[in-house]
């Protein structure tokens, strides 16, 4: 496969409103998993949907702001699970804020369960990533809003409220593989695939995640990807 000179990393988003999902990428070098199309950020449904509806939207700020995120400070994230802010479980018996054992095996067991699909190896829980992604989500904790780091990672955001779990999370980033094409290597003009391309990107060996909920309530989820995926020009596998 070709190896652009120009590595994209594509940093995902995808939004989650009362159901409502709304996926947004920011990429370095001009992606091509999920496009520079159109949309704001916002797309707030007014109208309360299934919980399994879907909607894209592509943020058309591009990648540096968010200055002081890639280290993101050293708040205690590693264990937030009982501290003062009520956190509780979501429906599947896993932590609005941090991770446990069941959380971890979640994930991994959504992620390599597609990724199988594929023929591509299964992913390892990687504890660095872990830790990265818990401590950038802590940061977003007050603003509850999609920023993307700017850690040299892959990066899938979602934010959402009601209902969340990982095993949904993950299952969402999957189900963008309906706007995938392998032999063109595109998206369908418009929408989302790069969370996608991200959970069964062959030459991605790890991935650790981390959880809040936000001070309004929300949740944000953000799973990180070592070796990034989504290079430009390159086929997931
Ligand atoms: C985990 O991620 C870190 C950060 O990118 C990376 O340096 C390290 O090699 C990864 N660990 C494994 C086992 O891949």
């Amino acid at each position: 496969m070709r190896l652009h000179a120009t590595m994209t990393i594509a940093v995902l988003c995808l939004l989650l409103f009362s159901g409502r999902l709304v996926a947004a990428s920011k990429s370095f070098g001009g992606g091509g998993y999920g496009g520079e199309t159109g949309g704001g950020e916002s797309a707030v449904a007014a109208e309360p949907p299934p919980e399994t509806a879907y909607q894209n939207a592509e943020p058309a700020t591009p990648s540096s702001e968010s200055s002081s995120s890639s280290t993101p400070s050293s708040e205690s994230s590693s264990t937030p699970s009982s501290g003062g802010g009520g956190y509780g479980l979501d429906p599947a018996g896993e932590p609005e804020n941090g991770m446990n054992q069941k959380a971890i095996d979640d994930i991994l067991k959504e992620h390599n369960l597609f990724r199988a699909k594929e023929h591509v190896p299964p992913l390892a829980w990687n504890e660095t990533l872990a830790k990265f992604s818990q401590q950038y989500a802590e940061t977003l904790k007050g603003p509850c809003k999609p920023v993307h780091s700017t850690s040299p990672y892959g990066e899938n955001l979602m934010f959402g409220t009601g209902g969340i779990t990982w095993k949904t999370t993950v299952d969402e980033w999957d189900d963008e593989k309906k706007n995938y094409h392998y032999g063109s290597n595109t998206c369908d003009p418009g929408k989302m695939c790069g969370h996608y391309t991200a959970v069964v990107w062959k030459s991605t060996t790890t991935v650790g995640c981390g959880r809040v909920k936000c001070n309004n309530g929300d949740t944000m989820i953000m799973c990180s990807y070592w070796p990034p995926g989504n290079y430009d020009g390159v086929k997931p596998f």
